[in-house]
């Protein structure tokens, strides 16, 4: 089964998002970044039996925080379609001036995770260790979304529980590096994802992500390890099931 543990389902991303929802055969999880994304994410899983969310405050979106955005997503932690809390996490590619108030936050989530036993979805771009810090610290699982550091790295966030995210840029050409890592890991530590509408695999670069394109990583995962994608997607899907819960 097609399992897309990662994706941004907004209105405001697709001219035809019903239709991108409906031709995928499989399931998908969509992340809030925002009050808008997360209230979008419930709308969307009351709407769709195959469609699961997850609510957190991305660490680019948090100048828009508001009074209600923790209460969003507490009021619906226990919905039993909401199965984690993300997309959260730490971001010094695009904004670097506000480093602490990012670390704030990501904690803040970290800790109503804890506080409801939910796994976590994590955003991790430039600030790999600081990350791992942060993690560290709590007994949590949950995906390193879009993973793109070092092996090392890759063994330490799964040592303390977590899965790697692996999606479409595993399969552009210059991704060798990340090419190597997925190699090195087992089946077991990895979880299909797109990030749609970005981040579209080959053939489809630099046109707009689904969520059935998770398809193509698969592929490219049974490729590399010279496997079936029939295994690739069995032992993944499985482990995206019982991470996140699904009832699949
Ligand atoms: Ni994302």
């Amino acid at each position: 089964m097609l399992i897309d543990t990662h994706c941004h389902l907004g209105y405001d991303d697709y001219d035809n998002l019903d239709e991108i929802i409906r031709s995928m055969d499989g399931i998908m999880i969509a992340s809030g970044c925002d009050d808008k994304t997360n209230l979008e994410v419930l709308e969307l899983v009351k709407k769709y039996d195959n469609v699961y969310g997850t609510l957190g405050i991305h660490p680019q979106e948090i100048d828009k925080i508001t009074q209600n955005s923790f209460k969003i997503i507490e009021d619906n932690i226990n919905n039993p379609k909401i199965v984690a809390i993300g997309e959260i996490g730490l971001d010094y590619y695009w904004i670097k001036d506000n480093m602490e108030k990012q670390k704030e936050i990501f904690e803040y989530q970290l800790e109503l995770a804890t506080k409801y036993n939910k796994p976590i979805v994590v955003h991790s771009r430039e600030s790999i260790q600081d990350t791992y810090d942060l993690l560290k610290k709590y007994k949590l699982r949950g995906s390193i979304h879009c993973f793109s550091s070092s092996l090392e790295m890759a063994k330490g966030f799964i040592k303390l529980g977590y899965k790697i995210g692996v999606g479409g840029t595993l399969t552009f050409k210059n991704s060798k590096k990340l090419q190597e890592i997925v190699k090195e890991l087992d089946l077991k530590d990895i979880l299909l994802e797109t990030d749609s509408p970005y981040l579209s695999p080959e053939p489809f670069r630099g046109k707009q992500n689904k969520p059935s394109n998770v398809y193509f990583v698969a592929q490219k995962i049974s490729e590399l390890k010279d496997i079936s994608i029939d295994k690739v997607l069995d032992i993944t899907s499985n482990n995206a099931i019982e991470l996140f819960d699904l009832k699949a």
